[in-house]
Formats: structure tokens, C-alpha cells, sequence
């Protein structure tokens, strides 16, 4: 048995990448466009190992994915291919539009066409599990309940809403054709691997290059935090056991204004790599210029899964942020790499001489 999977070098599909294997010998085919948030130096320790192969195509290339699904005629197929950052999504809403709906879209054209024709069996089995976020739920105010499955769609930025279309299109897939899918939204994810673009690693990677720590506007918006390979066992767990044409909300359960995390990233640092300009790191914090649109508040009510399906984060916030710090601490190179964007000619630089 084979499962495909999209989005797989970036930061949380090579996370489940890594730890899938870690786990199974079950092979993983992974696609992925290689935009410039996909990085197949996460995934080195792989490149002699023949249960991952690697395809680099983008999930809007229909021919690509028949040709895939026929091949390799895998059991399931797990989208994490999008667009994911909410600023580049501000300044350029395109790429959010193409990939998260219409890349959604064909790759669903793609799943229908190949699990139609499937034999009975395989066919009852098959799923198509699709990753996506709380942020399609909107803001919360201060005393709103966390978002449970049943909560009002109301993107806010053009990233929600383009995720937000992505998973009407699978809901309608499924009510419409009866394609067996699962829908996954999970809350903002930290830990080892993540492009430094995002909050904490900025964080991390800004305060030991000595520049600023930005942050947005009062710095009091809340966000709930799960550690990445808490999210892979979810999306594992669920793709198991999930019952088809659910949704299930995951998270950490741990809700932290931005600048709490700010504030602990950086005694952890000066914990464990003590500054030596300045007594702590919080004194690079800088206040700067709010987000547009800028959603106050996301909370997970992760209920469902835990009840239904059992599953419940390994790691505490304060377990898997002292985790993520160390890691960055232990791979300046993977750092260097994507700061000096010689990330991107690791494909040349790896398989030239294939
Ligand atoms: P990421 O930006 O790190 O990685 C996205 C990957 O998709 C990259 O490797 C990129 O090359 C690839 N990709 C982009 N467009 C593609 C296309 N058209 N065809 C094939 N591949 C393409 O994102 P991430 O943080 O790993 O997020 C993965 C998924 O999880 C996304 O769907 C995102 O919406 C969702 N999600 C992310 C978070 C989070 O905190 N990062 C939280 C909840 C849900
Ligand atoms: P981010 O990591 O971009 O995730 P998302 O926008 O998907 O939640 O941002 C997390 C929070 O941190 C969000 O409220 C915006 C804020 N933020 C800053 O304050 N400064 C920054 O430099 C960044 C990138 C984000």
C-alpha cells in the first residue's frame, strides 16, 4: 500500500513525512511545487531511503496527478499543498487563489476521476484527507467559546478564504459524489523545520542575528499553539480512524497572547544561549505597524477528536517550545540555508548527477 501525499516539503507535510516513515514502511509519494516555502533539505535524511519518492508538480496539474494516482494507485491521498502565510497572502492574494481553491479543486477532479474507478473494496477504504486551518472560523472575542467543528465559517484574510473555499469544495465532494474525505483544521503550528517567516522561528532566528523581534500592534492577540508533530499524529490518527465527511478541529489547548510567546522565546534563549550584547533578548522587541485585518483571536475546542477518535497532544507548550528553540540552536546550517536561499538549488545541487 502506498498513500500519496501533497505539500510534503514543507514545513508540516515534511514533518509528517519524517515521522510517517519513522513509523511504517508503508511508501509515501509526495508532490510538491517547490514554491519557495518548500525544502527538500528537511527531507535529506530520506534521499537514499526508496519509500519516499519524490515528485516536484504542482496539485493543479491534472495530468500530473492522474498520471500519479495511476501508478502508484495509493490508498489515500493528504493535501497539505497551499499557500500558508497570511502577510504574503495581503500582498499577493494570486498564488492563495490558484493553489488553495483551484489546485484544491482539480486535485479533487483528479481523486474522483481515479477513485471511481477503483474495485469495490479499495474503493470503500480509500480516503482523501485534507489539512486545513482554524483560521477559516474567523476572530474570537474575549469571552467567545473556543471554535468547535459546528462554528460559522468567516474567513477574514485572503489566506482563510482561500482555505475556507478549499474546504466547502471537499464538503461538497463528498455530499455531491460521495468521495470519502476528512477534513482537518488545525491551529497555528510551531516546531523543528518551519520557514522562518512564520512568528516563532523569525523570533528565534531574528534575536541571535542581534536584529529586531518584530511585533504587531499591541502584541495582545491570541493564538492557540500545537507542536507540529502533535499535528502528524492527529492527521495520522484521524486518517485512520476518522469517520468520512467529518471535520475535526485540533489544537493545543494552549491560547498565548503574541507577546507571551515573545516573552518565552526569549528567556529561553537567554537560558540557553546567552546573549552577549544585551542582558536578555527581550530588549530587541519592537513594536511595529499592525496586520490588516489583523484577527484577535483564534481559540480550538479540540473535544471531538479527543472523545471520537482519542487523540490528544503529547507536548505542552512549555515541552515542545524549549524542543523547537533547541532545534534551531542545533541546525544553524538549515537556517543558513534557507536564509541565503541556497535551499533552493538543493534539488540541482542533490540530484545533478541522477
Ligand atoms: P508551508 O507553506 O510550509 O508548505 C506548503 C508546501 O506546499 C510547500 O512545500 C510548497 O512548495 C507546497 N506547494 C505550494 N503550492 C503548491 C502547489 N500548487 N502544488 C504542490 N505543492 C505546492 O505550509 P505548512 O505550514 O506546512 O502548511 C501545510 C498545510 O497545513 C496548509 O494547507 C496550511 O493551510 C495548513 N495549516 C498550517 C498551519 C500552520 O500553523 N503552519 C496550521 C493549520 C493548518
Ligand atoms: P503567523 O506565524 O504569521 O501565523 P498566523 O498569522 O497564521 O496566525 O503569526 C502568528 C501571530 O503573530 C499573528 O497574530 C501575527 C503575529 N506576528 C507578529 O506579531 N510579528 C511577526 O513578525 C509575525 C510574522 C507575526
Amino acid at each position: 500500500m502506498t498513500i500519496l501525499i501533497t505539500g510534503g516539503a514543507g514545513f508540516i507535510g515534511a514533518n509528517f513525512v519524517l515521522d510517517w516513515l519513522a513509523q511504517t514502511d508503508e511508501p509515501i509519494v509526495n508532490l510538491d511545487k517547490l514554491t519557495y516555502a518548500g525544502n527538500l533539505e528537511t527531507l535529506a535524511s530520506l534521499d537514499a531511503d526508496a519509500r519516499h519518492m519524490f515528485v516536484q508538480g504542482d496539485i493543479g496539474d491534472s495530468a500530473l496527478v492522474d498520471r500519479l494516482l495511476a501508478e502508484h494507485q495509493p490508498r489515500a491521498v493528504l493535501n497539505f499543498a497551499a499557500e500558508s502565510h497570511v502577510d504574503r497572502s495581503i500582498h499577493s492574494p494570486e498564488d492563495f487563489i490558484q493553489t488553495n481553491i483551484v489546485g484544491t479543486f482539480r486535485l479533487l477532479e483528479a481523486v474522483r476521476a481515479y477513485w471511481g474507478g477503483m474495485p469495490a473494496q479499495e474503493k470503500a477504504a480509500f480516503r482523501l484527507l485534507h489539512v486545513s486551518t482554524d483560521e477559516v472560523y474567523g476572530s474570537l472575542g474575549a469571552g467567545d467559546p473556543a471554535f468547535a467543528e459546528t462554528h460559522r465559517y468567516e474567513p477574514n484574510s485572503p489566506y482563510s478564504a482561500s482555505k475556507a473555499a478549499s474546504d466547502h469544495l471537499v464538503r461538497a465532494y463528498h455530499h455531491t459524489y460521495g468521495l470519502p474525505v476528512l477534513t482537518t483544521n488545525c491551529s497555528n503550528n510551531y516546531g523543528p523545520y518551519h520557514f522562518p517567516e512564520k512568528l516563532i522561528p523569525l523570533l528565534i532566528v531574528n534575536a541571535l542575528a542581534g536584529k529586531p523581534l518584530p511585533v504587531y500592534g499591541d502584541g495582545m492577540q491570541v493564538r492557540d499553539w500545537l507542536y507540529v508533530k502533535d499535528h502528524c499524529s492527529a492527521i495520522r490518527r484521524v486518517l485512520e480512524a476518522g469517520r468520512p465527511g467529518e471535520v475535526y478541529n485540533v489544537g493545543g489547548w494552549n491560547e498565548k497572547p503574541n507577546i507571551e510567546i515573545v516573552n518565552t522565546v526569549c528567556a529561553l534563549l537567554d537560558e540557553l544561549r546567552p546573549s552577549l550584547g544585551t542582558s536578555s533578548y527581550s530588549a530587541q522587541i519592537s513594536y511595529v505597524k499592525d496586520r490588516p485585518g489583523h484577527d484577535r483571536r483564534y481559540a480550538i475546542d479540540a473535544g471531538k477528536i479527543e472523545r471520537e477518535l482519542g487523540w490528544k497532544p503529547a507536548e505542552t507548550f512549555e515541552s515542545g517550545i524549549r524542543k523547537t528553540v533547541q532545534w534551531y540552536l542545533a541546525n544553524p546550517e538549515w537556517v543558513a540555508h534557507v536564509q541565503s536561499g541556497a535551499y533552493r538549488d538543493w534539488v540541482q545541487t542533490q540530484y545533478a548527477s541522477v
